[in-house]
């Protein structure tokens, strides 16, 4: 696929299914992940598969999770539950904070959103589809202790992947004149 037309024509995909990628073809994703720019090369960005026996088990987190929120509806704790099945395959997007005197939180955090960017054009350009998620479940401290994390680690979001269910949304034709302006 030419790198333009993946750019501009990946699309997140409303549902999905199997296939999802191979252990190598996510080998390669998490190679384009980790070409992410990266000032003062601190590595933010790490990432947790999950498939299999893996998706039971971040609904059981999920569930635990909801179960702590007060007065949480029965319908919002089987939404959590069910949340991990939408898609065969997630990358959970983990970004640890690392002090740095030129390099402060939020640099860091942007790194680990351009990994996320990179591994959606990864993904579309081997013919997968996959949608980045956040929700309560992101940015959650009991799902991250959970998940063994570090205090120092967060997760930024959940990448959904597998293969489009149906037909892909409509791409929407902006005006570039509405965002760009010219000094
Ligand atoms: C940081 C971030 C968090 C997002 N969280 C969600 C989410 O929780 N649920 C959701 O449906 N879409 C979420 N989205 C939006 C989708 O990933 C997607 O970008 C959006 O549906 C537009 O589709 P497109 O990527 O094809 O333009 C999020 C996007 C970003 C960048």
């Amino acid at each position: 696929m030419n790198a333009l037309d993946n750019i501009l024509n990946r699309v997140s995909a409303r549902s999905l299914t199997e296939p999802h990628p191979t252990q190598e073809e996510m080998d390669i994703v998490f190679k384009g992940a980790l070409r992410a720019p990266d000032h003062a090369w601190l590595r933010p960005s790490s990432f947790i598969q999950v498939t299999g026996e893996g998706i039971d088990r971040l609904s059981e987190i999920f569930e635990e999770y909801a179960k702590t929120v007060p007065d949480i509806k029965d319908e919002i704790i089987t939404k959590y539950k069910n949340a991990p099945y939408r898609a065969p395959m997630i990358v959970i997007l983990v970004n640890s904070v690392n002090e740095h005197p030129k390099v402060p939180e939020i640099e860091q955090k942007l790194s680990t959103a351009a990994s996320a960017q990179n591994i959606l054009l990864s993904l579309n350009a081997l013919g997968y589809s996959a949608i980045w998620r956040t929700g309560k479940l992101a940015f959650n401290p009991f799902v991250a202790s959970k998940l063994n994390l570090k205090v120092n680690q967060e997760i930024l979001g959940y990448i959904y992947i597998g293969t489009a269910d149906g037909t892909n949304k409509k791409i929407p034709q902006l005006d570039i004149e509405d965002f760009v302006s010219y000094l």
